[in-house]
């Protein structure tokens, strides 16, 4: 048993939880001032309250033997972050592709005169493992400073399953914090090979292989757009990843409205990523199911594209997370709180819709129920600081993070 007292305020998030992630406004941080928190042997919290009734409920439990007391020093507690979209197993960088960029190239112009992400491909295939490693290790523990607690690595710049094997070989062994390894199996066409036939091959052999090498693999993801793969194909893909026990997220309606949103959304996909493209119909369907729609504003930035509609998905009842998107091409940032200002200045999200979506529907977005909020039953993933809510996601730059406790 852990004991954690001397908490100045301990933001508990219990209002996000109790609707779930759906309308989230400022009452939802529910705080706790002078606050203590119990945690049993497993990680989980057992009670969280008012340090003048700790004494009262450490009795109850049968006394002080063999806890463990943290004197928190009168910093702030707050659950601690998910960053729930990275792709940041990669080599090299895409410097140039940016500078394009700059100069007016858009994705799909970059992609076909061999930028975008087979150059990643390209770099990604000549490193090593144990190159890969290093520099993922490097960029987990700045999400780590940042007071993140689990995060998603996504592979994907394999383009064949050697390649993609070695990827998430580097997510599977990464720690200091929650990793949620996914196989990006349909990322994009490898160069000289016919759609249909790496499509069935990715489907019908690659994923069950991949399952067989990773029993602990749980998600699997594919990119949904012009140039790339189809609703035909999610449909495919997911009756497989149903079949093998995987989790489905995919990458949809971002630089195009092909409906990716709702078809996904419709086949039990856990969460949709980017969405920027959606009719007002598919919002409000979109509304009805369980599906988390995973905004990515770092990406919007980058490609200098449209803001996905967070208002309205919020308004109509979706729970929205948000994420970095890191990677060395569409998002190269891993800066939590530059993201959550882009969410607040141009997707006109609250400060609560942002420490929501950064919190628990990141977590909910991974399938992770018990993370996000500081109450009873919940993971005791939280950190400390000096700052309160309103400090966080107003200064680019500035995430006063103190410790992480995961
Ligand atoms: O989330 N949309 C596809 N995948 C990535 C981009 C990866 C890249 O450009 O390297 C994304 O934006
Ligand atoms: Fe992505």
């Amino acid at each position: 048993m852990k004991i954690y007292k001397n908490i100045s305020t301990l933001y508990t998030f219990k209002g996000f939880a109790k609707k779930m992630g759906r309308n989230p406004v400022d009452q939802d941080f529910r705080p706790i001032k002078k606050a203590a928190m119990i945690v049993g042997k497993n990680g989980l919290i057992e009670w969280v309250g008012k340090e003048e009734s700790l004494l009262a409920q450490v009795q109850k439990k049968g006394g002080l033997l063999g806890a463990r007391v943290i004197d928190l020093e009168g910093l702030n507690v707050f659950p601690s972050f998910t960053e729930s979209h990275t792709h940041l197993v990669f080599a090299g960088n895409r410097k140039k592709e940016f500078d394009l960029k700059i100069k007016g190239a858009t994705y799909q112009q970059i992609a076909k005169m061999g930028g975008g992400i087979s150059s990643t491909v390209r770099e990604t295939k000549k490193a090593s493992f144990e190159e890969l490693l290093a520099s993922s290790r490097l960029r987990i523990k700045r999400f780590k400073e940042q007071g993140v607690g689990l995060v998603e690595v996504k592979s994907g710049y394999g383009g064949d399953f050697k390649t993609e094997k070695k990827i998430l070989e580097v997510a599977f062994s990464l720690k200091g914090i929650d990793v949620k390894p996914t196989y990006l199996a349909l990322h994009a066409i490898p160069k000289k090979v016919e759609k249909e036939e790496y499509v069935n091959r990715v489907i019908n052999i690659d994923l069950p292989k991949m399952k067989k090498k990773f029993p602990k693999l749980s998600r699997a993801d594919l990119f949904i757009e012009r140039g790339y793969f189809s609703k035909q194909d999610l449909k495919r893909f997911k009756a497989q990843a149903e079949n093998l026990n995987l989790d489905l997220c995919a990458h949809v309606d971002q630089l195009s409205g092909l409906s990716g949103a709702i078809t996904a959304a419709h086949l039990g996909a856990l969460s949709v990523e980017h969405a920027v493209f959606l009719k007002p119909q598919e919002i409000r369907s979109l509304a009805k199911t369980e599906t988390v729609i995973n905004l990515l504003p770092g990406a919007d930035f980058y490609l200098k594209t449209k803001y996905p509609e967070a208002r309205k998905l919020i308004d109509a009842g979706c729970r929205v997370s948000i994420a970095t998107d890191f990677n060395p091409g569409s998002s190269p940032t891993q800066d939590l709180s530059f993201i959550g200002v882009l969410a607040r200045r141009e997707m006109k999200m609250s400060l609560a819709e942002v420490w929501c979506a950064y919190t628990l529907n990141a977590s909910l977005a991974l399938g992770v129920k018990n993370k996000g909020s500081l109450q009873k039953g919940y993971k005791a993933s939280f950190f400390t600081t000096k700052a309160k809510a309103e400090d966080f996601f107003y200064e680019v730059g500035n995430h006063p993070v103190e410790k992480l406790y995961s």
